[in-house]
């Protein structure tokens, strides 16, 4: 087999990457570890920013989350007894956010791709990438007990944390930077109408809770835990007990209960690679980075980096000029840096660590105030959750 671009991982970044590169004209091949139903069903990320939902729209691939996807023009920070909100739309001149599952997004690139003739192969195993300093790398796999190969020109590392291509940039090419939170969000599903018509992130003396959605039917909602807790401590009973007692019942607001249809827990974690490319090798990604939950980044940021990588490839198509893919690198990690500034900064307002002292505690209820109270500091917050401009 042959390909242009050969892309290992069907999440955001390697099938938005196929979606891009097929409106240019450019092959390109989509190796997946795990069956499409399952990465149709895994429960992820819902919050779209501005910029991803008009990339969606504008590539053909908007149309079920425009129907379906809920559009918020405002999030809300409860802390100290009260609930401030932050009018997004007003304070950043019409930008929102979307509420719309990965999920969701995932099948309707995966069914854009297939429509197109667009090539996925799922269940693949052993996947090796060899040749990523030379012109024509080769990616090697085993689907259904046959050994395949693909020679591409390039390589699009969209594998996640845990994949094969960040560790082929040598140890001596590559830097990683990494910060480990002493938290996990404890994460759940439920069968009930919404409790809020907008997100709720609350700060509280017991820890952080967070109230999302996904539809009318179904709520997202999470709660700080330890990030080595074990979900089957956690009855039902205790969960929604915990959950009350952090968002408490402000001023005749009630959170809905509903039966729990999944739960889990994530550790937050920072996690940078520089540089994101080695060769013809380049990734995209979780590949290449990892932001605490608590912005609400990591989707948009896998978006925004195969969008640049897009073009760069079809300017090298194009004309041969690989101007664009030597800054691909770079251009990537200045967004994805200020993403984890913003990221860590929301979970710093938001988490209580116990290691902090009483006077931290209070500095943390300072800055809340402040946010909410001045009109420069919450357009601080809310150009940043919408999502800064893409390149
Ligand atoms: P992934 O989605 O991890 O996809 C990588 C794919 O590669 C996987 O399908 C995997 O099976 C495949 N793969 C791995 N290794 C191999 C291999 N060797 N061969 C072939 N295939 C391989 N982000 C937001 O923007 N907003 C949110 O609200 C948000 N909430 C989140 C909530 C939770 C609980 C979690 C866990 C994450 C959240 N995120 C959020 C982060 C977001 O889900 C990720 O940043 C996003 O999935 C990254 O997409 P990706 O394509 O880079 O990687
Ligand atoms: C979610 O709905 O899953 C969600 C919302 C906001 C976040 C993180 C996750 O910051």
């Amino acid at each position: 087999m042959r390909t242009q671009v050969g892309i290992v991982g069907a999440g955001p970044a390697g099938l938005m990457l196929s979606h891009l590169l097929h409106l240019e004209g450019i092959a390109s091949v989509v190796l997946e570890a795990r069956s499409r139903a399952e990465i149709e069903s895994t429960i992820r990320a819902g919050v779209l920013e501005q910029g991803t939902v008009d990339l969606l729209e504008r590539t053909g691939v908007g149309a079920r989350m425009r129907r379906e996807g809920a559009v918020h023009h405002g999030i809300n920070l409860r802390f100290d007894g009260r609930t401030h909100r932050i009018d997004l739309r007003g304070l950043t001149g019409g930008r929102s956010i979307m509420l719309y599952a990965q999920h969701e997004v995932i099948k309707d690139l995966v069914e854009a791709r297939l429509e197109a003739g667009g090539e996925i192969h799922f269940q693949v195993e052993a996947v090796r990438v060899e040749g990523i300093t030379g012109t024509t790398p080769r990616i090697r796999f085993r689907e259904q007990d046959r050994e395949r190969e693909i020679d591409c020109a390039f390589v699009a590392g969209c594998d996640g944390f845990h994949g094969v291509c960040r560790p082929l940039i040598p140890q001596a090419a590559r830097r990683e930077l990494q910060h480990v939170y002493p938290f996990g969000w404890f994460g759940i599903l439920a069968s009930a109408p919404p409790s809020s018509a907008e997100l709720i992130y609350a700060r509280h003396e017991r820890g952080f809770a967070l109230v999302s959605t996904r539809s009318p039917q179904i709520q997202r909602l999470y709660f700080q835990c330890d990030p080595d807790d074990d979900e089957s401590r956690w009855t039902d009973a205790r969960i929604w007990q915990e959950l009350h007692a952090r968002l408490e019942n402000l001023e005749g607001w009630r959170l809905t209960e509903g039966p729990i249809l999944q739960k889990g827990i994530v550790a937050l974690r920072s996690f940078m690679v520089e540089p994101m490319q080695h060769g013809r090798l380049f990734l995209a990604g979780d590949a290449a980075h990892i932001v605490p939950a608590t912005g609400a980044k990591g989707l948009n940021l896998a978006v925004a980096d195969v969008l640049v990588l897009s073009r760069a490839l079809a300017a090298f198509f194009a004309s041969g000029g690989s101007e664009l893919l030597e800054g691909y690198s770079a251009t990537c990690l200045r967004r994805a840096w200020r993403a984890q500034r913003f990221s860590r900064w929301m979970t710093a307002l938001t988490h209580r660590d116990e290691a902090d002292d009483a006077f931290t505690r209070q500095l943390q209820l300072a800055e809340l105030e402040y946010l909410t109270s001045s009109r420069a500091a919450s357009t601080a917050l809310a150009e940043n959750y919408v999502g800064l401009p893409m390149e």
